[in-house]
């Protein structure tokens, strides 16, 4: 698979697939609004034939990468699609200028965590009942992106 570009056509397909990875997953509204935004704000996708497989949604604002929403399918999972794909956005963050990257994350959230630390992330604050539906902290993380 290779990651390429989310396009507007794909709204209401990441949904469909956010609905099935985050608690909190953005309306067709929502990706429709930020995929018709211009670039360094994207969707990076990766497609297994027609359908989609993982996502990641992101912005760079101020010279920092914000990465906003990540999923991949529940049946595509540990096979590194996620890990690639976020190596890809932090790519295209440091192009488009980006001298560091932040997300944020559940504190329960072990599988993304976990990647999140083996790409880099280190904690830089936490952020007490950020979540709803359930309730739990945030965990802010952040990496330096070196030059292109
Ligand atoms: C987190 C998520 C995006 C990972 O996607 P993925 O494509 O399965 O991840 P990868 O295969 O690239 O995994 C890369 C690394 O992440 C970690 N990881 C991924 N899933 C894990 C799990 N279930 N348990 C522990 N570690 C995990 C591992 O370190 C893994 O490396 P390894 O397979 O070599 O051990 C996916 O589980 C998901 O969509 N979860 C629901 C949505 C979500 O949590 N989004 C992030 C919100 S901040």
């Amino acid at each position: 698979m290779i990651a390429g570009p989310g396009t507007p056509a794909d709204a209401a397909a990441l949904a469909a697939l956010d609905a099935r990875c985050n608690p909190a997953a953005w309306s067709e509204q929502a990706f429709a609004t930020h995929l018709a935004a211009s670039p360094p704000n994207a969707t990076l996708v990766f497609r297994d034939g027609g359908a989609l497989a993982a996502f990641c949604a992101f912005r760079v604002v101020f010279g920092e990468l914000e990465i906003l929403q990540l999923g991949t399918h529940p049946d595509l999972r540990r096979r590194g699609l996620a890990r690639a794909l976020l190596s890809e956005v932090l790519a295209a963050g440091g192009a488009a200028g980006a001298a560091a990257a932040w997300l944020e994350v559940r504190v329960g959230n072990a599988a993304a965590r976990s990647l999140y630390a083996g790409l880099g992330f280190a904690e830089v604050g936490r952020r007490a009942g950020c979540y709803t539906r359930p309730p739990e902290d945030a965990l802010v993380l952040r990496r330096a992106i070196g030059p292109p």
